[in-house]
């Protein structure tokens, strides 16, 4: 493995820089673009890595992973009548759909269904940021995963768009809690700052049937696990979650902070990080990286 993921690196190298950094968060416009790194971690505990697989970034959109899981841990079936399960086509921040489709997000992994995702633990959770950090924590063995304030502070400030999701979804009486609190805890678990390691570690139950390893717990029944995986490879990377499928045949999820995670079920979990993006917001070098892994292993789930 080690063999194969120096040469992906190398293959890869060349494209890192190219694309742009997220600049509609201000705070995440001056990450340093050139950096690049791969973290897998197998279901049999051992942790493979190359370049800067140890330097944490800004998780973003990842995190709407970990709420989707901690919302169908407690709601189960009935969280389905609140957000769908369908791929949106259309950008992660795109507004359109949602007043058409009577303010019920397409699926969880668009900003809309993201928020309203919150809403849920909002209702379940006295304090929701510190359970979604208490549960990263545990789920990837590392007490010291920190929320960058400063990114959260600065998607507060330029919250327009998402406000006006939220707002709208309230409009059509979906949504439970005060807006403008769903939103700040929102914001904060995008800023969480993991580095591929962590979040690899903390993916290592969606490639194991539910189970985590690290913390010896049954995170969800291996049907949930399953359910799990099938939204990240239907809407994981938004408008180019079909491509992924075709090239990649993983299901993933990336964040605008440059992270992708991808599964491998039964044996692999994975995180590539690269901060500059293509034209739809998933890392330029992150996709090309994982294209490269999948195609040299064989990994496809199709
Ligand atoms: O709400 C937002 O726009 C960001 N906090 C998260 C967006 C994101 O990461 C989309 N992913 N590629």
């Amino acid at each position: 493995m080690n063999s194969i993921l120096k040469r992906i690196y190398e293959k890869v190298l060349p494209l890192v820089g190219e694309g742009n950094v997220a600049d509609y968060i201000p705070a995440l416009a001056s990450v340093n673009p050139n950096q690049f790194g791969i973290a897998i971690y197998s279901n049999k505990g051992e942790c493979y890595t190359i370049g800067d697989a140890k330097t944490p970034f800004s998780i973003q959109s990842i995190s709407k992973v970990f709420s989707l899981t901690l919302a169908m841990k407690h709601y189960g079936e009935g969280m389905w009548k609140r957000v769908g399960r369908e791929p949106s086509g259309l950008p992660f921040n795109s507004l359109v759909q949602l007043e058409y489709e009577g303010g019920v997000p397409r699926n969880p992994f668009i900003n809309a269904g993201a928020i309203v995702v919150s809403d849920m633990n909002q209702t379940r959770f006295a304090t929701p940021h510190y359970a979604m950090r208490e549960f990263v924590r545990r789920l990837s063995g590392n007490p010291n995963i920190k929320t960058d304030k400063v990114v959260a502070d600065s998607e507060y400030e330029h919250r327009s768009r998402n406000a006006a999701m939220a707002y709208l979804m309230k409009s059509f009486d979906n949504f439970d809690n005060d807006v403008e609190d769903v939103l700040h805890n929102y914001f904060s678990n995008c800023a969480l700052r993991m580095n591929c390691v962590d979040l690899a570690k903390a993916f290592g139950f969606l490639a194991n049937k539910g189970y985590c390893m690290i913390n010896n717990e049954q995170v969800v029944s291996e049907q949930q696990a399953r359910q799990i995986n099938a939204l990240m490879a239907t809407s994981g990377l938004y408008d180019e979650a079909g491509t992924f499928a075709y090239m990649v045949g993983l299901p993933g999820k990336s964040g605008v902070g440059g992270g992708i995670v991808a599964i491998v079920p039964n044996q692999f979990s994975i995180c590539v990080w690269s901060p500059c993006l293509n034209k739809v917001g998933n890392s330029l070098a992150g996709v090309a990286a994982l294209e490269a892994l999948s195609s040299e292993i064989g990994w496809s789930v199709f």
